[in-house]
């Protein structure tokens, strides 16, 4: 039963009115093409009334992978000079035009949800197709994106990450020359505050990293074993096991046993990989430093996707759970994207404290799933109070409840169609 019949309709609408034939953008302005892991959770958004849509906006967004493999984070369906870097700047030379780096992998698993839904078919062609897109992504991933060849992530470009600006990455950012970035025009704060935005020197570090890709000509292992990012990434680890696994269930559903092997070799390298990230001291998974072994010891809502992806010891849930009883004392509205009293936490600032309800969404479905309902149902709570506060802004902060970012949100209505709102 619906929380709040009103806003179900400024949700619904909300999606109509992103629809941009196909696929949505996440918001009006800001955001003005199509983005990877958005497209994702929209999708799930969608299907709630309108299932049609819900495998259109997927489709779409593969109708952009690359030969190797990659699916690209943002498609660039049309011009729209609102938006910096655009197709010009990354120059990836594709039709449709696209960015030259990825998202995360959270396709195979909203794959699976919508396919299950419909009665889950293993002759359905357009999972078929679907699978096919994810399974070529993820070996991607397992080529290109595995320096240690310990089945964990690494990317190469913050962005990547989804959580674009967290701290995690400001030691290694700080390492990237930016000496022959030249001069640029930004966008992003022509929209919203820039106080809540990445700062100036950080955004010249983004752009540097992008022009090393672009001066390689885009090639994805240049760039994994020389790039001047290199980090593996908790939020991207967690969830391509997770994706891996749901991938998994589809592969033995359609009887594909030489996949079915290979996604559970590479499930069980992950689970023994993922103790690489545990930093004892903060009791957390951490992102780490690919090059210099550096653990971020910060505890970000990343951290408890562990849950998502099923790993850990008892020790180490206990230590998580902790952690989560203590982010709830100190907050108002979970799940904070950084721990209050964290360097650099700002309630306001992207991905350095506001909370990103896709990111508490997977994290509470990886909770309930692991027994841990009272959490997931905090964290659910949470999540609806921020919009019949607020509205459906892009984040929100933990402290004050107020919206930041964009407005009329794409994933945020999904959210409330397809979890919080229900
Ligand atoms: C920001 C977010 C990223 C998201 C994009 C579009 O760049 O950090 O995760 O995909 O906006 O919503």
């Amino acid at each position: 039963m619906s929380r709040n019949p009103e806003l179900d309709v400024r949700a619904r609408d909300i999606l109509i009115r992103n629809d941009r034939g196909g696929y949505t953008v996440p918001t009006h302005g800001l955001y003005p093409f199509q983005w990877n892991w958005d497209s994702a959770f929209v999708a799930l958004g969608f299907a709630e009334f309108d299932r049609e849509r819900a495998w259109a906006e997927i489709e779409t967004l593969v109708s952009g992978q690359w030969e190797d493999g990659m699916i690209p984070h943002i498609i660039f369906h049309q011009k729209d000079e609102g938006y910096f870097p655009g197709a010009d700047v990354w120059n990836t030379g594709r039709t449709p035009p696209t960015s030259g780096i990825t998202q995360p992998p959270v396709l195979a698993t909203v794959l699976r949800e919508l396919w299950e839904a419909e009665g889950a078919d293993p002759a359905c062609p357009r999972m078929q197709r679907l699978y096919r897109a994810c399974l070529a992504s993820h070996r991607w991933f397992h080529t290109y994106r595995d320096p240690l060849g310990n089945g964990l992530a690494m990317v190469t470009h913050n962005w990547e990450t989804g959580r674009d600006n967290s701290s995690e990455w400001d030691d290694a950012l700080a390492r990237v020359d930016t000496s022959g970035v030249g001069p640029y025009q930004r966008r992003d704060t022509g929209h919203v505050d820039a106080a809540m935005r990445p700062k100036q020197e950080e955004y010249d570090r983004y752009v540097a990293i992008l022009h090393f890709g672009r001066e390689c000509g885009w090639n994805h292992r240049t760039i994994a074993d020389h790039g001047p990012f290199r980090m593996v990434d908790v939020g991207i680890s967690m969830e391509l096991l997770r994706a891996n696994r749901d991938l998994l269930a589809l592969a033995e559903a359609q009887g594909d046993h030489a996949v079915a092997d290979e996604l559970r070799a590479r499930i069980a390298l992950s689970e023994r990989g993922m103790d690489w990230l545990w930093n004892e001291e903060a009791g957390a998974y951490c992102s780490r430093d690919a090059t210099t072994g550096q653990s971020s010891g910060l505890v970000t809502n990343a951290s408890f996707l562990a849950f998502y992806a099923g790993v850990g010891t008892a020790h180490q849930r206990a230590r998580l759970i902790a952690a989560l009883e203590r982010i709830a004392g100190n907050t108002q509205y979970l799940l904070p994207s950084l721990e209050a009293g964290s360097r650099a936490y700002d309630h306001r600032r992207y991905w350095r404290g506001p909370v990103w309800l896709v990111v508490s969404y997977m994290v509470a479905q990886g909770l309930a799933e692991q027994g841990h309902t009272d959490w997931a149902t905090r964290i659910r709570d949470d999540s609806a109070r921020l919009i019949e506060t607020s509205g459906f802004y892009e984040s929100f902060s933990p402290e004050t409840g107020e919206g930041s970012g964009g407005p009329d949100f794409s994933w945020t209505a999904a959210m409330w169609l397809a979890w919080c709102g229900q």
